[in-house]
Parts: structure tokens; C-alpha cells; sequence
């Protein structure tokens, strides 16, 4: 096997911290490419993944799923791409073979392209699980060649690696997932990196109210910067009776869409709760297999029945990366876009687990790491 050395922030069993260690890459496989990472943002989806001890996958894990690079090596019949390009890995490139694939629509595809797993951990061998077909936390890896877009060269990578996830997830919830017309109301419970990014989403689309909830102060402030036009802090009193009174029409208010962005079941009721008459909440967060919501049908202003209420779920902003990677690329160039004030801190593989308590503690948006 040929193969090449690096490092990578590696979950080594459940309920431990992430650690530093020496890996080996295999060179990619036909249709496959090897990246030379750049940066990867760090995405609640990580630590999640953390918490609930590896969520199904085996150990030891490669963290990571929000990066960009260079790539490094083409596997055989890679044509589209070549040594040096600048990319952004997608972890939800369309899969080709399912049913939404085979009828035409990729957006909503089952499954996404699986590479094969070719990193190992250099002291034993061990074939290493990569979160999302990715583990970005890593200094290469090796992608699937339809999973590794091409940015634009003079889009900066340590800004590009957002859009992987945080970006694409909350800017395609509000283009993709539900379709937000000018002039409509829109709620975003939960401002991290997704929800900031679903606001940014909310004033592409020339949302007449962007109303923002969260339960750090911080996470208010940078919203209004982001486009919310009203702030709700959820540590105050009900966040839907503080929506609803702001939408307050004589019709009983609400908002046409809404986005639970926390991860956290109770915002997903929320969500519905805060909706107008036939409006749409969309659920973003990372559930653990016990999570469920309980949904009441019969209140007249609130209830599912009586408002008409529907719900969607989010996975990656319903993406079709091919189309919407450089899209997102070309609004950030053209200033449309923020990413510069969302990346709050540079660190490097060593700070994960300082990352992922900042994540909990404190005012970040995003912790990027520069490899
Ligand atoms: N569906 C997808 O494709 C997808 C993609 C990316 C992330 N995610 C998930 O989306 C969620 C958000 O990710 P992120 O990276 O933005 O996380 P983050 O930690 O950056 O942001 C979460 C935000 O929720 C706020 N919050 C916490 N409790 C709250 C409450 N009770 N009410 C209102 N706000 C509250 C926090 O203050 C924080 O600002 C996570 O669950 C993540 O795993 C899903
Ligand atoms: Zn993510
Ligand atoms: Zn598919």
C-alpha cells in the first residue's frame, strides 16, 4: 500500500477527549481524491458526535466534517480535478443510485457517495472512522472526487471551510429545505454558526422580519449584525409568546418560518408553536436516538391541527454542493455574505477540546482550525 503520513485530532474510545496522533493515508482509489487540508471549521456536530460516544461509529474516529484544501493526488480516472486545486469537501454529495437520484433529484438523495475509510493510525494500523465520510481534523484525507468542489482561486480557504456545513446547512434551510419569499416573517432559535447562517439565508431572501432567540447575549448582539431585525432572549420568558407578540397582526401572529438551530427538543416545539397559520417549522439540530418532541394537534392558535403547522427536517441545507459550494463562494466575494466575522477564533489540531468548550461556554461563532 502507498501511502503518505500526517496527523489527526482522533476519538480513541468512548467518553475520552479527542487526542493528537500520527496517521498514515493510503493513496486515494479510483474516483477518489486525497486533500491536503487547509482549515476546518469546528461544528457542534463534532462534539455531538463526541457526546454521544462515536453515535454508532466504530473507534478510534477522525473528527471533522467542515474543511477545505488542496488537493493532493487523483486516484484513476479523476479528471475534473488536478494537484493544487482549491476545494471544498462535501459531506452530502449526491449518492447517484438511490431513489431521489435516479428520479431526478439529487437535493434530496438518501444516502450521499461513501469512500472507502484509508486512514490508519500509524502506531497499530487501526482503520479509522471519519465523522460524515470526512474527519477534517486531520491534516489529508481522502474524499470521494465528486465530494471534493472546486472554489474560485481567490476565495480564501480558511473563510471557504464554513460553507462545508454551518453555511450550506443554515443558508439552504431557508432556500432549499423551505423556500422564504420576500416580505415573509422568519424566527431562528439557537444563533451559532448554523442559526447566524440561517439568518443571513432569511435576509437573502428579503424576509421582512428576522426575529432571533437565543440564551447568550452575545449570540443577540452578532445576530442584529447578521440581519435579525428583533432579538429574543429565551433566559426572559417564552420565546413564543415574545415571537407572537412581536408578529402580533390580528390574525394571532406568528411567523411564516421558523428554525430550531440548538439541537435541543424543546426548541423544536417552540418552533411549531411560534408559526403563523400554514407556516413551516424546520428542525436543524443533531438528535440523540432517545430525543423525541411531543406536539400538541388541538390548541386553536398553536396547536398542529388548528394552525395548519408543518414541519420539515434539515440535513445540510438540502445541498447540492456542485451548484450551491461556489454559489456561497461567489455571495461571500461579492460581499453578500459574511464569513470573516463568523470565523472568532483560529487554533490549531491541538485546541479541539478547548474548542468544544468555548462551543458550550462561550462567545464563539466558529472555532477554525489551520492545519
Ligand atoms: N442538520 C444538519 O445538517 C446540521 C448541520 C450542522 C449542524 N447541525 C446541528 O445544528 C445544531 C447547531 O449547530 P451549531 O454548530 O450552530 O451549534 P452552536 O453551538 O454554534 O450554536 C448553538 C446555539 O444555540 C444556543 N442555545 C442553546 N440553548 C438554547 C435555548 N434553549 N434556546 C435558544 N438558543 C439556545 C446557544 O447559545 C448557541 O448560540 C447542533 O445540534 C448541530 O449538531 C445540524
Ligand atoms: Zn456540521
Ligand atoms: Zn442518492
Amino acid at each position: 500500500m502507498s501511502s503518505i503520513l500526517g496527523r489527526a485530532a482522533i476519538l480513541v474510545e468512548p467518553g475520552t477527549p479527542a487526542v493528537v496522533e500520527d496517521i498514515e493515508i493510503e493513496s486515494p482509489g479510483p474516483g477518489e481524491v486525497m486533500i491536503q487540508l487547509a482549515a476546518s471549521g469546528v461544528c457542534h456536530t463534532d462534539l455531538t458526535i463526541k457526546n454521544l460516544k462515536g453515535n454508532g461509529m466504530p473507534f478510534p474516529i477522525v473528527l471533522g466534517h467542515e474543511g477545505s484544501g488542496w488537493v493532493e493526488q487523483v486516484g484513476e480516472g479523476v479528471t475534473h480535478l488536478v494537484k493544487g486545486d482549491p476545494v471544498v469537501i462535501a459531506y452530502r454529495a449526491p449518492c447517484e443510485q438511490c431513489p431521489a437520484c435516479r428520479r431526478g433529484d439529487p437535493r434530496h438523495c438518501y444516502a450521499a457517495l461513501k469512500p472507502k475509510q484509508r486512514i490508519h493510525r500509524k502506531k497499530d494500523g487501526a482503520l479509522c472512522s471519519q465523522v460524515l465520510r470526512c474527519g477534517t481534523f486531520s491534516t489529508h484525507t481522502v474524499v470521494h472526487s465528486k465530494a471534493a468542489i472546486k472554489m474560485p482561486k481567490e476565495m480564501p480557504l480558511e473563510k471557504a471551510c464554513l460553507i462545508a456545513c454551518g453555511v450550506v446547512t443554515g443558508v439552504g434551510a431557508t432556500c432549499n429545505t423551505t423556500q422564504v419569499w420576500p416580505g415573509a416573517r422568519v424566527a431562528v432559535i439557537g444563533c451559532g454558526g448554523v442559526g447566524l447562517s440561517v439568518i443571513q439565508g432569511a435576509r437573502l431572501a428579503h424576509a421582512s422580519m428576522i426575529i432571533a432567540v437565543d440564551v447568550n447575549p452575545t449570540k443577540l448582539t452578532w445576530a442584529k449584525q447578521y440581519g435579525a431585525t428583533h432579538v429574543v432572549n429565551a433566559k426572559d420568558g417564552d420565546p413564543v409568546a415574545a415571537v407572537r407578540a412581536l408578529t402580533e397582526d390580528g390574525w394571532d401572529g406568528g411567523v411564516e418560518f421558523s428554525y430550531e438551530a440548538t439541537g435541543i427538543p424543546a426548541c423544536i416545539e417552540q418552533a411549531v408553536k411560534m408559526l403563523s397559520y400554514n407556516g413551516t417549522a424546520t428542525t436543524i439540530g443533531f438528535p440523540a436516538t432517545s430525543d423525541s418532541v411531543n406536539l400538541n394537534l388541538g390548541d386553536m392558535s398553536t396547536g398542529v391541527y388548528w394552525n395548519k403547522a408543518g414541519l420539515r427536517v434539515c440535513h445540510a441545507g438540502d445541498t447540492l454542493p456542485s451548484h450551491d459550494f461556489p454559489l456561497l463562494a461567489q455571495y461571500y466575494l461579492n460581499g453578500q455574505l459574511n464569513l470573516d466575522g463568523m470565523v472568532t477564533r483560529e487554533i490549531t489540531l491541538n485546541d479541539v477540546e478547548a474548542a468544544f468548550h468555548e462551543m458550550e461556554t462561550g462567545d464563539v461563532i466558529r472555532s477554525v482550525i489551520r492545519m
